[in-house]
């Protein structure tokens, strides 16, 4: 079973957003996948109840989240998505504690570079392989536009592992989600959905390559 988990202490990030889209690329793609709404606003909860379909379960709250884990483990569930508050709350520690790879939605500019810092901060001291997904970027005209090139000189800087393609701002990608779909769902030829099907091919890759690492120190040890 695979934990991913959202968090960014910044809202409008991009956490919900990322979580309806991978967790409907997942249903799409008939892997077992509990999304877990750890956020009290609820955005992701509403999504999933605005789809109305059984094809991905849901559990809201942050209580019990050890044994809401270990039931889905019993279950089958192969994706977990952990969708968290924008605040230092303890449930967001608690969630990134259960991880096995934290994704962190930046907006490039100023302030969201500065502030994804802080979670950044606790994915280390909790020893987390985590990574900074670029989200709501203009679109690339060619190159990286330069606040994307930008965010990314930032993040080099501070030795932050950011994934190398970016999700563009898209009316897509909130259009969907008003219709309980996700983008590839939606609007299937669109730039949004390649972008998204992009993330969920380099987030697959990344957890194998974090199992292939913690299985053979689990052997070691
Ligand atoms: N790539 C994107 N393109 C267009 N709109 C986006 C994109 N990412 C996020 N949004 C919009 O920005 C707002 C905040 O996103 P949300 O996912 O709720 O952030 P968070 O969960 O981090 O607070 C929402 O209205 C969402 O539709
Ligand atoms: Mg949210």
């Amino acid at each position: 079973m695979n934990v991913l988990v959202l968090a960014a202490r910044k809202g409008g990030s991009g956490k919900s957003t990322l979580a309806a889209h991978l967790g409907s690329y997942m249903a799409e793609h008939s892997r077992p996948t509990l999304l877990i709404d750890a956020d009290p606003q609820g955005s992701l909860a509403l999504w999933h109840q605005v789809r109305d379909a059984g094809d991905l379960s849901l559990h809201v709250g942050t209580k019990h989240l050890a044994a809401t884990l270990a039931k889905a483990k019993r279950d089958g569930v192969k994706w977990v998505l952990i969708d968290t508050p924008p605040n230092a709350d303890a449930s967001v520690a608690e969630a990134i504690s259960h991880a096995d790879l934290v994704v962190i939605p930046m907006r490039p500019g100023l302030f969201d570079v500065d502030a994804v810092q802080a979670t950044i901060r606790v994915c280390r001291e909790l020893i987390k392989p985590y990574a900074v997904v670029i989200n709501a970027a203009p679109a690339k005209n060619g190159s990286d536009d330069p606040m994307v090139t930008d965010a990314r000189g930032a993040m080099q800087a501070l030795d932050v592992p950011t994934w190398a393609g970016q999700i563009t701002h898209s009316p897509e990608l909130a259009l969907s989600l008003a219709h309980g779909a996700g983008v590839h769902e939606f609007s299937s030829r669109s730039s949004g959905s390649e972008e998204i099907g992009n993330l969920w091919r380099a987030l697959t890759k990344s957890f194998e390559a974090i199992k292939a690492v913690t299985g053979k120190h689990a052997q070691s040890v």
